[in-house]
């Protein structure tokens, strides 16, 4: 499904499908779980697509907790007490984006423990649609029961449940319209777990029951913070109780990303069909192009460095730039101004599109760093960022959003400002890593020591859970 492409020449042919599938296969041998997750793990990160949790300024207390360590000794998921609970999941949407994606891995958690799950999309495509037909037919196959979003079935869910999870702002549209005058009754056990920093989520519309849920679940420290700020300031209501929660990487990217002949083979491969040498360094950035995420800033960084290199005569071997994420019908503008600059700066040997596609694994395999150039408030948390550290990638960051939650400025990446101020340290930055290899690849070690340590599915799993206890026992105070 997914075929990463170089829209920037014609390097991609039926051969290097056919390799593909080849590759695929290949692949398939280490794990068929790990193919499918992978397939369908969106790199179409929304804003914010994290999650890992502690209570705002308890991360360290949760994180150092016993339970914490990674032994596992016990086998018992800490989410061992929700078997047998009832717990309704409400998605505004079912897309392979970021946000349903993360309710579709918090499902199947709690189906391994023994809960029981009903999920609904609140909005569906009026049409058939392929997506929405292979995700309900995934959830189905792992027992989860899947109901309409209006109707009498809906509201006795909602009541009968022990908990419920609203799943974005935007869900909270189904409260009024779905519930009615059942709304006030559901509202002690509703778990809201926010994932977007953007400015048109504050309305009313949306949040107005915010303040009255049990708690909210956000992906940042940042993002929490910024929540805090504008429900006050622009519409004069009050968070509820708020835990951060940071993403962790699946079991099946790990299983990958600590796999070296999986990991040489989708290496060789991508390399083979960007024509990119063993030992060229490759920077990439990857995420859905749009001005936001910093494509331009990047690129503008990327021609700064390899101007620095030529003027210095510095001993490197040739160094690349990747662009993953590409869509010329979604962003026509943006993408050709980045065309046109490559072609302008005479670097189209040196630069390389990919079409935007599910499979991020074989690219943090051919990749020697990974940029994360996202602008203003940065991102919400930024999986790829944790997923580039599992496969001992050094990252190279914007300060802002969930990055500085993630990337140890100096010791597992370098972090650079956003906006236009940031384009000459960035290249600098490029500069620093293609020179100093020892360096860059201490960092990407320490970048998978620190995911080892903090980002991993049992670590979520344990600060989901920390707040899972938590609306349980808001909600039997209530009744
Ligand atoms: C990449 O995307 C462009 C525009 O959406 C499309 O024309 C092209 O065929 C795609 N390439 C591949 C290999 O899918
Ligand atoms: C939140 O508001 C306070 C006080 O107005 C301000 O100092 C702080 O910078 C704001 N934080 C964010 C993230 O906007
Ligand atoms: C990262 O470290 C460098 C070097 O110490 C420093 O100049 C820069 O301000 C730091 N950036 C942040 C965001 O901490």
């Amino acid at each position: 499904m997914a075929k990463p492409t170089s829209s920037s020449s014609s390097s991609f042919h039926l051969q290097s499908l056919k390799k593909k599938k080849w590759l695929l296969t290949i692949l398939a041998l280490f794990s068929i779980s790990t193919l499918i997750v992978l397939l369908i793990r969106a790199n179409i990160s929304p804003s914010c697509d994290d999650r890992l949790l502690y209570g705002a300024k308890d991360s360290d207390k949760i994180l150092n907790s016993p339970s914490g360590s990674s032994s596992s000794s016990s086998r018992s998921s800490p989410l061992h007490f929700m078997k047998s609970k009832l717990v309704l999941l409400v998605s505004h949407q079912l897309t392979l984006s970021g946000g349903p994606l993360l309710l579709m891995e918090l499902a199947f958690l709690l189906r391994g423990v023994g809960a029981e799950v009903v999920w609904i999309t609140y909005q569906k495509p009026a049409e058939p649609d392929e997506v929405v037909y292979s995700l309900e037919n995934k959830m189905l196959d792992r027992g989860v029961q899947i109901l309409h979003a209006k109707g009498q079935k809906a509201i006795d869910t909602a009541l009968k449940a022990d908990l419920v999870v609203l799943n974005t702002a935007v869900a909270g549209k189904w409260l009024d319209a779905v519930l009615k005058d059942n709304v006030p009754r559901v509202l002690p056990k509703i778990l809201w777990w926010i994932h977007e920093m953007r400015g048109h989520y504050f309305t009313l519309e949306y949040v107005k029951h915010l303040p009255f849920v049990a708690a909210a679940m956000i992906d940042s420290h940042t993002t929490a913070e910024y929540w805090k700020n504008r429900t006050k300031e622009r519409l004069g209501v009050k968070m509820p109780d708020t835990f951060v929660v940071h993403l962790g990487n699946s079991k099946d990217l790990m299983e990958v990303a600590e796999t070296s002949v999986a990991k040489r083979v989708l290496r060789e491969h991508v390399r083979a069909t960007l024509g990119v040498q063993n030992e060229d360094l490759l920077f990439a950035i990857i995420n859905s192009v749009s001005r936001g995420k910093g494509q331009d800033l990047f690129l503008r960084a990327f021609q700064e460095s390899l101007q620095i290199i030529k003027e210095k005569k510095l001993q490197v071997p040739p160094v690349h730039a990747l662009v993953v994420g590409s869509d010329m019908n979604a962003q026509t503008k943006f993408e050709t101004e980045l065309r046109s600059f490559v072609i302008e700066k005479k670097i189209q040997n040196r630069v390389h599109f990919v079409n935007k596609t599910l499979t991020v694994a074989p690219y943090l395999a051919a990749i020697d760093v990974l940029v994360q150039n996202s602008q203003a408030r940065g991102e919400c948390f930024g999986r790829i960022t944790i997923e580039a550290m599992a496969f001992q990638l050094p990252v190279l960051g914007t300060a802002a959003g969930g990055t500085m939650e993630i990337v140890v400025n100096q010791t597992t990446g370098l972090l650079h400002p956003v906006g236009k101020d940031g384009v000459t340290p960035l290249a600098r930055n490029i500069v620093k890593l293609a020179t100093h290899v020892e360096r860059r690849l201490t960092m990407g070690w320490k970048g998978y020591e620190r995911v080892k340590e903090r980002f991993l599915e049992h670590h979520m799993a344990e600060r989901i859970a920390y707040v899972l206890k938590e609306v349980l026992r808001k909600a039997k105070h209530s009744t």
